[in-house]
């Protein structure tokens, strides 16, 4: 099973995001996210057997971290053959602090996840080629987060689908 682990957000923030990628379209065709598939990747870990599941869980029962403030301020794009365009999170240290000790449990129970430098951002679309040279500019938001989830990624139909399979809270309070 393709496995990953993300921050979902609500409703009322995935309005808010698609308001930005709407503008996105505008500057031309590409492959634009799902409202349901919004979301923000901590760890992506790929291939997973079935019987690994409670190793996951369990490093994410260990992770303990507060409500975070995530702050939307900016919009960025990955370039590589086409563009991958994404709504970024501002300098986070709660998140990243979050993230790092995730991908520790996450090894620590022999687990493979991505190593990659972290840059939080939810992806709002892929194949673009806008030849854009900066970010649009929106009015920024907050989100609090409280919650981090495991997730499956599946094809049903043809359609990429996100299901969560498990939910760790964080603290209550700040
Ligand atoms: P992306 O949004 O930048 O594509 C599910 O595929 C999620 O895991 C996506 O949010 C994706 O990030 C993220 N992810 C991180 N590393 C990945 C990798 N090596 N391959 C595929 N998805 C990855």
């Amino acid at each position: 099973m393709r496995l990953f682990i993300s921050i979902n957000l609500d409703e009322e923030t995935k309005k808010k995001i698609l308001e930005v990628q709407d503008r996105l379209k505008s500057f031309g065709r590409g492959n634009f996210t799902k409202e349901d598939n919004l979301h923000l990747t901590l760890s992506f870990l790929g291939e997973v057997d079935v019987n690994d599941l409670p190793k996951v869980k369990r490093a994410m029962e260990r992770v303990s971290f507060p409500k975070l403030h995530l702050r939307f301020g900016k919009t960025g794009c990955f370039r590589r053959d086409s563009e991958l365009w994404w709504i970024g999170i501002d300098d986070n240290r709660a998140l990243n602090t979050l993230q790092k000790k995730l991908t520790e449990e996450l090894v620590k129970e022999g687990l493979k996840p991505d190593r990659k430098r972290f840059v939080p951002h939810i992806t709002l679309s892929r194949e673009m080629h806008t030849g854009l040279k900066e970010g649009l500019s929106f009015k920024p938001f907050t989100y609090e987060a409280s919650s981090i989830s495991l997730m499956l990624s599946s094809r049903e139909n043809g359609r990429l689908t996100y299901t969560s399979l498990y939910e760790k809270k964080g603290a209550i309070n700040d």
